[in-house]
């Protein structure tokens, strides 16, 4: 005989095997929290949504095999679990849509944000979960990991925050392009005044994002030995253009960094912070802006890219809807596919051929969801 359970009863249950199996996450608790996860959020158990989408072709151009791949997970924004657990359980979800991915792609970029005021316990949450990759992890800083403590519990756990590494005659170069100048020092803010202004976006009072001049010659010294027809791919957390300053969109010193890449036939450039599609073109510099496990930013009302075509405007009532992760086709060339494994909708790529063409070929498709 089965005994009944109230959906209530089952949800509670679900919720306390959740942060029960959050408390010691080794690889068993994951699966099954993860799994917690999924079913807690109703409806939105879509069978793995990140199913690899081939290309829509149409360009002789795009036909190159990738030489590889790497997922991309960024902006989870977390809190403590007993604070927030859905942020906590996007990550999860990304996690586990990663690890499902087969082959395995070669490692996995996280893009920054992986807390959302800078504190030890959503740092170390945050590594925690990113743990139970199966693959490699490769981590960069976002303006919500630095600024309690200039960025001290993130170094202590992930190591520098700037550095660069080869794959398969790719070079990687990682940045931390939200440098601010000092504003607090002369308000004599607290450390936590210091960070929530800074996650203010728009709050008029911290300075503009860079990467700064000491970086700017790291970067030269670094790509000095590589010549113009490398391969290069550069992680900025924010994008490294200036799109929308109001809300930091927006490098400040972007064109000195721009500057220093022009030499380089092709470089691409993968960004988080911006929480949305975001396709970008400057010269020899192809920009792509990934999505959040968090939550979508609106677009900006002005500085838009002219090759971004835009995701539908998510579902207020769905809180979901206009996330997700991606996953990044590497070509022989260095250019990029980018896979946006957007959770409630149909993946969308940006294909290598698209910003090659400046648009005009293998255009994305338009989103196939109402705009709210
Ligand atoms: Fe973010
Ligand atoms: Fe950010």
């Amino acid at each position: 005989m089965t005994t009944h359970k109230s959906v209530e009863t089952r949800y509670l249950e679900e919720r306390q095997q959740f942060f029960q199996g959050l408390r010691n996450l080794d690889r068993r608790s994951f699966l099954k929290v993860s799994g917690a996860a999924l079913g807690a959020t109703v409806g939105l158990a879509a069978p793995q949504s990140f199913t690899p989408v081939s290309v829509a072709m149409g360009a002789e151009n795009s036909d190159s095999k990738p030489a590889f791949r790497f997922a991309y997970i960024s902006d989870s924004h977390l809190y403590e679990k007993n604070v927030n657990d859905r942020f906590v359980r996007g990550l999860l979800r990304a996690v586990d849509d990663v690890n499902k991915l087969d082959p395995q792609p070669d490692f996995v970029f996280y893009g920054g944000d992986l807390a959302q005021l800078g504190e030890l316990k959503q740092i170390e949450l945050g590594a925690q979960i990113l743990k139970n990759l199966k693959a490699p992890l490769r981590i960069m800083v976002g303006e919500h990991d630095w600024y309690l403590d200039l960025g001290q519990k993130w170094q202590e756990l992930f190591g520098k925050s700037t550095y660069s590494f080869d794959h398969k005659n790719v070079h990687f170069v990682v940045l931390n392009s939200v440098v601010e100048k000092d504003f607090w020092t002369v308000r004599k803010m607290t450390p936590m005044e210091r960070m929530k202004t800074v996650a203010g976006l728009d709050n008029g009072v911290q300075s503009s994002f860079t990467v700064g001049e000491e970086q700017r010659n790291w970067l030269k010294d670094d790509l000095a030995k590589h010549p113009d027809d490398a391969q290069v791919i550069v992680f900025s957390h924010s994008p490294l253009y200036k799109l929308y300053k109001n809300w930091n969109f927006w490098t400040d010193d972007a064109e000195e960094v721009q500057a220093i890449l022009k030499r380089f036939k092709q470089v691409v450039v993968i960004h988080g912070h911006t929480h949305q599609l975001l396709t970008n073109r400057i010269g020899n510099i192809h920009f792509h802006g990934m999505l959040s496990t968090a939550w979508p930013w609106p677009y900006a009302p002005e500085g838009m890219p002219e090759l971004t075509i835009q995701m539908s405007r998510p579902d207020p009532f769905d809180p979901n809807d206009g996330c997700g992760d991606g996953e990044v086709r590497v070509h022989p060339d260095g250019l990029v596919d980018k896979v946006y494994s957007l959770w409630n909708r149909n993946p969308i790529t940006v294909a290598r051929a698209y910003t090659v063409s400046w648009g005009k070929q293998s255009i994305p498709p338009k989103p196939n969801r109402v705009a709210y």
